[in-house]
């Protein structure tokens, strides 16, 4: 598998570094009130030094995702490392280069049943292979930790995050949960469920199954069309080659759905490629004119309605199959100041 490094780039006044750390949480008991303290902390004292943050929490493990200008992350990364809720912690990433946060804080819950050992092995790994000079992006390493794939990924494959990654969603958001349980149930294989928060409250749950495609690794993760602008998905929107919108043939509910969809892509570096349903023509020309001016290339693959699994499912697999073999993932480790945090 080909070893896709982080481009080499000259430094920019305005790059941040970035942190991924994991630990583990001291207690397991009420998991989301101590987030929800942590969420007030850091946005209390990393939004004044420009910091950004991810936290997520999955079988009593935290991990933690900072980044912004260096001293800020410091300061950051100094309290954190104080506080009695969590202990070993471990750094499993450090660059430095464009900020990949959008917003200040985003969190996610995992109701997951990997025992704490067997988690506490892939943070292992990961920190083994930093500190042997190889490491991930952030969300490959959030994934590898939280939500490593569920399959065996195929003789030869050696990169564990070399599968594909589709979103969809749906005008209603209930199809496109509708469409991956579907999915799951004809593939035999389970939907793992999550559950993201944002600056406020707890907003979304999203649904999640690994699949192979004749032999070609896949995971579907279905998302309500209000999470599209959240910070977390956008942060991974870029890593999902492909957004499957299904359209539902309600002007307003396809055009907000499409509108979002317009809004979430409009900072990538690359626009997200959409494949959608809908249940006429006439509502593809519609979404398709929203897109073409956004730069979104749209694909219709299916005319049908957004319940008709089995033909939106045989439309998707051939289009998977086209694909043909999935990327890696892999980072160069820089050199810099900050790799004191590996040691
Ligand atoms: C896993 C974990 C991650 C945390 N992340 C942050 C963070 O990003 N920013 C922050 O200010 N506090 C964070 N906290 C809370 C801090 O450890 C600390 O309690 C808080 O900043 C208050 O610090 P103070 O008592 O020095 O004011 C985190 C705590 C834990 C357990």
């Amino acid at each position: 598998m080909t070893r896709v490094l982080a481009p080499a780039r000259i430094p920019r006044p305005d790059d941040v570094d970035r942190v991924v750390m994991a630990s583990r949480a001291t207690s397991i008991d009420s998991v989301y009130g101590q987030m929800e303290r942590i969420r007030a902390a850091a946005l209390r004292q990393n939004v004044p030094a420009g910091v950004h943050g991810v936290l997520v929490y999955l079988s009593g493990w935290y991990l933690l995702w900072v980044e912004g200008p260096s001293a800020g992350v410091r300061e950051a990364l100094r309290r954190v490392a104080r506080d009695p809720r969590h202990y070993s912690p471990r750094v499993l990433h450090f660059s430095q280069g464009p900020r990949l946060l959008p917003t200040p804080w985003s969190m996610m819950m995992l109701p997951s049943s990997d025992t704490a050992d067997a988690v506490g092995q892939r943070v292992d790994a990961l920190r083994t292979l930093l500190l042997s000079g190889r490491q991930f992006s952030p969300t490959s390493v959030l994934r590898r930790v939280a939500a490593p794939f569920g399959l065996p990924l195929g003789a030869g494959v050696t990169d564990p995050e070399s599968f594909h990654r589709v979103g969809i969603c749906a005008a209603e958001s209930a199809p496109a949960f509708g469409l991956v349980r579907w999915i799951a149930g004809q593939q035999g294989q389970p939907t793992r469920h999550r559950r993201v928060a944002g600056e406020e409250g707890l907003d979304a749950g999203m649904d999640q199954v690994d699949i192979l495609v004749d032999n070609l690794p896949c995971r579907l993760n279905a998302l309500p069309w209000q999470s599209l602008v959240h910070g977390l998905l956008r942060v991974y929107l870029p890593e999902w080659q492909h957004m499957l919108m299904l359209f539902g043939g309600s002007v307003r509910g396809d055009e907000t759905l499409m509108q979002r969809m317009v809004k979430a892509a409009a900072e990538l570096p690359e626009p997200t490629s959409l494949l959608a349903s809908a249940p006429d023509e006439e509502t593809h020309a519609r979404m398709a004119a929203i897109a073409a001016p956004a730069g979104l290339p749209y694909e219709p693959i299916a005319v049908a309605s957004s319940q008709d699994h089995a033909v939106l499912w045989r439309a998707l697999a051939a289009h998977i199959r086209r694909l043909g073999p999935p990327a890696g993932s892999e980072w160069a480790v820089p050199e810099g100041a900050l790799l004191e945090l590996a040691a």
